[in-house]
């Protein structure tokens, strides 16, 4: 190996601190961590650095639904979390907090420098405020109906049903999901990045190899649009840093956020003293900066933080790199069929080993979509690593052990065949480079293969049984566990634990990269001991149980008595008999139901009211099959004013409980109403 020492930082997304790590955060946590230990294994320096991001809304109103304050939040999250990483063992040089000092240092120098080079804008926008909790609302945070499609309980910034986007001013009835409150429009000055100011720069930046080409394309779509300037700051409440000199004004979370990745590298300064900030962020500087990502955050760290960084006199990353969303069976994680699968949850039931082999082998370097199929996986695992990978060592470290007393042979009788297995080194570390970890593990599997059938070929087990078949089985098992060991050095970056358990029986040193270059002659090693089970299938039944169950554990407090929602909604303000009288409720009969094309979570009824036929759209297809509404009778509000909708007129409303989705129950009228019947 010729290369010269490289001087890496490399960074995960920092995870949300209001939520737990679930497999599908394990997907990027892992990534990263075989692509630096394989750097670290090849003998670069590389640092690994994440945090915690804790800042805004979503955190502060999770604090106060506990009853707790944000920074309890904070540290309750931080400590599970970090848990939860070293279980799986996710090697971060420096796991910080974007709540800390050195976060705080680094985004007040990166706001006064953007300020000072102005870059930063004021003016006065106008917002929903909910004059209940006093507070502006984030576009989440809204809830009404659809403008478009009419679709009730949508969120402020797009809608479920027919997929439009808006602004939360748009929405029908809004109401705020903190209080219920109806908001008011405020007015309030707003910071703003001029990240226009940075399009040229970004332009090059985007075709100049820091990016996947799948990003760059979808970049360049969002740059013809032409670059925004992006809304910086949030009024108080809010949890997040103070804009320097601005009081009550607040930094939004997603500018401090990445700035947590140099407040990290920060603290790891602060106490490694080999370690020197400006050598990773001076513009000039020559060392190589990662920044591994879900393909969900591409905008903010292919536009926003470059610029940012630009814009305050930091250098920009060597690369951005984005992966794909887990799934799982073929389908988003659900908390109903058990694949909303908690870290916590995977560790009390399976080896965190399994899960990092099998996202290795799967692994490329695109942005596609990465399934994790829990049959595959049990049957990848034990088939690769069990079933191929740990029997070489297990048909032959029994001979040597017991009949040579653990010497390997003192001269190697398959040069040529393990000098396949070395030359096989610079390729597979390429695929690790170019994060084809798939690739990789396609290699050094089919030197598995090649290591088994040797042994089959020579079948070690009759040969000690031959007379004077000794010294051959000795020569066949020394070879074998040589092809073993090439095989775990390859392996290491992917299975450290396991390979830790391997250098110890076979009585070596910590391997590393390079030791694939020479072989292990005249050498003693230790008694074999078993280095993995199996997956069982329990094991994974009892874990995708336990996903289900950690859900019902979770709302029991809340609990009612029926299956309907937990939630009652506030009884609204009071109204007048004559406001009632003006409502005509009607008992009518379904005599039609059908799917409506183009629509997610509408049906089309056709309602009969006895003197008359009415068409009605209701939002209740994820709860009922159409078939199963036909011929029965329920209630509607038959003097509602025609709506027209995206799919036809809607003549009317049907009454129906709870909150929505497969929540909804239609009333039905008792035994003996008939149809048109006036309901009072
Ligand atoms: N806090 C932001 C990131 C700020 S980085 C300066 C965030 N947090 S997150 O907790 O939602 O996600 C953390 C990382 O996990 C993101 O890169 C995200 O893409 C990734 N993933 C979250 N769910 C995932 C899957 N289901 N599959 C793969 N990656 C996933 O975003
Ligand atoms: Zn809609």
């Amino acid at each position: 190996m010729t290369e010269s020492s490289r001087k890496i930082l490399v960074s995960s997304a920092l995870p949300y601190a209001n939520g737990p790590i679930h497999i599908g955060h394990m997907l990027e946590y892992i990534q990263t961590d075989i692509w630096v230990r394989f750097q670290q294994h090849r003998g670069h320096q590389c640092i690994y650095v994440c945090a915690d991001d804790t800042h805004g809304t979503p955190i502060m109103l999770k604090a106060q639904e506990l009853g707790i304050t944000p920074e309890q939040l904070i540290a309750e999250s931080k400590k599970d979390h970090k848990a939860d990483f070293d279980s799986f063992l996710i090697n971060f040089d420096q796991f910080h907090s974007t709540h800390s000092d050195e976060s705080r240092e680094v985004t007040e120098l990166i706001y006064n420098r953007l300020n000072e080079a102005g870059h930063i804008s004021r003016r006065t926008i106008s917002q929903l405020f909910d004059p209940e909790k006093e507070m502006f609302l984030p576009d989440r945070f809204v809830r009404g109906t659809c403008p478009h499609c009419d679709a009730e309980d949508q969120y402020g910034d797009n809608c479920d049903s027919c997929g439009a986007t808006y602004s939360p001013t748009d929405l029908i009835n809004p109401s705020s999901a903190v209080s219920g409150a109806v908001p008011v429009l405020k007015d309030s000055e707003h910071f703003f990045f001029k990240l226009q100011n940075f399009e040229e720069m970004l332009q090059k930046w985007i075709r100049a190899g820091h990016i996947q080409e799948q990003i760059a394309n979808k970049l360049d779509e969002w740059l013809e649009d032409g670059l925004r300037e992006w809304d910086i700051s949030r009024d108080a409440p809010y949890f997040g840093f103070e804009i320097p000199g601005q009081p009550g004004k607040y930094l939004y979370v997603w500018l401090d956020a990445p700035i947590g990745y140099m407040g990290s590298f920060k603290a790891l300064c602060n106490r490694r003293d080999n370690l020197n900030f400006d050598e990773y962020w001076a513009p000039d500087a020559t060392t190589e900066l990662y920044h591994f990502i879900g393909k969900d955050i591409v905008y903010f760290h292919s536009l926003f933080w470059p610029a940012t960084l630009a814009g305050s006199g930091f250098r920009t990353p060597t690369a951005v790199w984005a992966h794909g969303f887990l799934t799982v069976n073929g389908t988003k994680m659900s908390k109903s069929k058990g694949t909303f699968i908690k870290a916590r949850t995977y560790l009390d039931h399976l080896n965190p080993e399994y899960l990092r082999y099998y996202f290795a082998a799967k692994l490329n370097n695109r942005i596609d979509d990465f399934d994790l199929n829990l049959e595959d996986f049990q049957q990848r695992v034990n088939s690769d690593l069990v079933g191929k990978y740990i029997n070489i060592a297990s048909r032959t470290a029994g001979f040597i052990v017991k009949r040579f007393d653990g010497q390997l042979t003192a001269d190697c009788s398959e040069l040529g065949l393990l000098a396949e297995f070395q030359q096989q080194a610079d390729n597979i570390a390429q695929f690790y480079e170019d994060r084809e970890f798939g690739r990789a593990i396609k290699a050094i599997m089919a030197l598995a293969d090649k290591a088994n059938q040797y042994i089959a070929d020579k079948e070690p087990w009759k040969l000690i049984k031959q007379q004077g078949g000794e010294a051959e089985t000795q020569a066949v098992c020394s070879v074998s566990l040589n092809m073993f060991r090439l095989l775990s050095i390859y392996l290491k970056p992917v299975l450290p634990n396991l390979i830790e358990n391997v250098e110890a029986f076979l009585n070596v040193e910590p391997l590393s990269w390079n030791d694939h270059q020479h072989l292990l002659i005249d050498h003693k090693i230790n008694k074999f001991m078993p280095l993995m089970q199996r997956i069982e299938k329990d094991d994974i039944d009892a874990m995708v149980e336990a996903s289900k169950e950690t859900i019902k554990v979770t709302v029991p407090e809340i609990t009612p008595a029926s299956n309907a929602t937990s939630y009652i909604e506030p009884i609204k303000e009071t109204i007048e008999f004559h406001d009632f009288d003006k409502l005509d409720f009607r008992v009518v009969k379904i005599v039609k139901a059908e799917h409506v094309e183009g629509a997610d979570k509408l049906l089309r009824l056709e309602l009969d009211i006895g003197n008359e036929t009415r068409q009605v759209f209701a939002g209740i297809k994820s709860a009922y099959k159409p078939e199963s509404l036909e011929g029965r009778l329920t209630v509607m509000v038959a003097n509602l004013a025609p709506r027209k909708m995206r799919f036809g007129m809607s003549e009317g409303m049907v009454l129906a409980a709870g909150p929505g989705d497969s929540d909804i129950y239609i009333l039905s009228p008792d035994d003996g109403a008939t149809l048109g019947m006036s309901v009072k």
